[in-house]
């Protein structure tokens, strides 16, 4: 009998602990929904029934059903199709990335007109339940997502990623892991950066030795010294298949893959495979080093175009982006060679091009040979449906209408693309470039290209700042970018980007107004939570906790202990 009774008041707390209205502290979604109205009660996911509107599309069933997938595994029980439950919608009536939630103790509601929309629910409704929900095993947690109504859409278009393999390299499931926490914070674009002094890292078929010899180099700076180098081969490369398995695998949540050939500079790799397209003819070698190499290729040289025309049909065949990335970056005053002019200034095949051009003689005359470059593979490139994208150097000179500036060495190339008409996504080295320390304690952080950006720094970042009035709408979003020539290891990879990345993500997504540091950091608990689930290394120096070999935060017992209990109230 005390027994029953005993029960019985256990079972009136646990109703009531059910019931009990979620409080805002405790709705940790990053970035933050644009409208969030918590309600009383909750809804139990485990072993729901779930159902799909017969007019979704088949991707948006795809992207549905991979949240089901995870939520059988993280609870251990089958959610059956039938009405009741879960219910995916297809509204016509919402943009394209925007959607829907509404959760009653009755049911859950997930609206949205396409893809992207429904992509974004359910990493909002991941992101609602304990962290389990990102590991790959069943779990004893409070499987309940809280009452609640959100109607949620981004405030850029484009919000990016970029990853450098060129450096180190990253294998695809790498690569996918990546593309996971992209979607996990719902970005938009991945910068894919495929070429480079010291590694060309995409197949080319007609031009087999970019990845016979291009792919690989004699060895690597040994910690910071430039001068060392450790004898070891190193590289790697995508075939086209691995590079269409990306894309495929980014599309499915709602990710265009925007490859980067950077080009006239940046290209040593791909004259070590092909010497005669440089201005010297070579030889030349995979660079070791790193910095900025004195050889580019060689603008008076029409085999570039033949080149560059064959290197880009075969990119547009694998990747079907609206941009295509052309680089465009530090093509002058290489750092290897002080003593040595640019190739262009003594090339007499690139001065006899400058001659033919009218270019004046002087300081100005290798940017504006650079836009002829430029314009040349634009050109080719909007005969065939593409647009490009290129770092804010192509702006210098005479820039053909049309392009899009990534605003890089700070925001003044975005700010003035604006001003002259082009569009631009905002990606500041202050702000942006995750390959920065994020401590003052350099010694205690592991080894880093320099600057310092802190997760409170990143956060900080108004990409309408300085603008021009009348010309934001020319800023198409932000970017962050992962250079990787002191990242060896995965392990440091994601030390680096996170928690910084969902910093971005708050920039990219959240109204201004809605941005809120304090919040951000509070609700970042449940962020670190899933990458422990996702096994996935991170940053702790904004709570002082300085140092990679602080990590992993919780051992391997704790983790297994935390993740067993449901950190939600609802
Ligand atoms: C760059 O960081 N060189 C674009
Ligand atoms: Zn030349």
């Amino acid at each position: 009998m005390i027994m029953k009774k005993l029960l019985s008041v256990l079972t009136v707390a646990a109703l009531l602990a059910a019931c009990a209205k979620p409080q805002p502290q405790d709705f940790q979604v990053i970035p933050q929904p644009a409208d969030v109205t918590l309600a009383d009660g909750s809804f139990c996911v485990k072993g729901a029934a779930v159902c799909f509107d017969e007019n979704m599309d088949e991707a948006s069933v795809k992207a549905a059903r991979r949240f089901v997938d995870a939520l059988e595994t993280a609870t251990g029980a089958k959610c059956k199709q039938a009405d009741g439950g879960i219910a995916f919608i297809q509204n016509p009536n919402l943009a394209a990335e925007q959607y829907a939630i509404n959760v009653t103790p009755e049911g859950v509601t997930v609206e949205a007109s396409a893809l992207n929309g429904f992509v974004y629910a359910c990493e909002t409704l991941k992101q609602m339940l304990p962290p389990a929900v990102y590991g790959n095993k069943a779990v004893k947690a409070d499987w309940v997502l809280p009452c609640v109504s959100i109607l949620d859409q981004p405030r850029f278009d484009y919000r990016g990623m970029h990853l450098d393999p060129c450096r180190h390299f990253w294998t695809v499931e790498e690569t996918k892991q990546y593309l996971d926490v992209m979607t996990a914070y719902k970005l938009n674009r991945f910068h894919w950066h495929l070429t480079e002094d010291q590694g060309w890292r995409m197949e080319i078929k007609r031009f087999p030795k970019l990845t016979e010899i291009g792919a690989w180099r004699n060895g690597t700076v040994i910690g910071k010294d430039w001068s060392s180098n450790d004898g070891i081969r190193y590289g790697g490369f995508y075939t086209q298949e691995e590079m269409k398995e990306i894309v495929s695998y980014a599309a499915e949540r709602g990710i265009t893959v925007i490859p980067e050939i950077d080009l006239p500079g940046h290209m040593v790799a791909a004259l070590a495979a092909y010497p005669e397209l440089g201005c010297t003819g070579g030889p030349y070698e995979v660079w070791t080093r790193w910095g900025v190499a004195k050889d580019i290729l060689c603008a008076g040289n029409d085999q570039i175009f033949d080149f560059l025309e064959g290197v880009l049909t075969e990119m547009m065949e694998i990747f079907p982006s609206e941009y295509i990335h052309i680089g465009g970056d530090e093509c002058f005053g290489g750092d290897a060679e002080p003593d040595r002019p640019d190739p262009w200034d003594v090339c007499p095949k690139c001065a006899r091009r400058m001659k033919q051009l009218g270019i004046k003689k002087g300081p100005e005359a290798k940017h504006y040979l650079q836009n002829y470059v430029t314009s040349r593979v634009q050109k080719f490139l909007n005969d065939h449906g593409r647009k490009v994208i290129g770092w804010d150097e192509i702006l210098e000179g005479d820039l053909t209408p049309g392009a899009t500036i990534m605003s890089w060495r700070g925001v003044k190339g975005g700010i003035k693309a604006a001003q002259k008409g082009f569009d631009a996504v905002m990606t500041p080295t202050d702000y942006m470039y995750f390959d920065y320390f994020q401590s003052r304690e350099r010694d205690k952080e592991p080894l880093c290209i320099g600057g310092y950006l802190p997760l409170e720094k990143v956060y900080s970042y108004e990409p309408f700042d300085g603008m021009e009035a009348g010309t934001e709408n020319h800023i198409l979003g932000v970017q962050a970018n992962l250079w990787t020539e002191y990242i060896t290891t995965a392990d440091h990879l994601w030390y680096m980007l996170l928690p910084r990345l969902c910093a971005l993500s708050e920039i990219q997504w959240c109204a201004a107004e809605n941005k809120d540091y304090e919040r951000f950091k509070a609700s970042l608990e449940h962020s670190l939570a899933m990458f422990d689930a996702m096994g996935l290394n991170y940053c702790l120096d904004y709570k002082g906790l300085i140092g990679y070999d602080r990590q992993p935060a919780r051992s391997q017992e704790e983790l297994e202990e935390y993740l067993k209990t449901a950190k939600h109230s609802w």
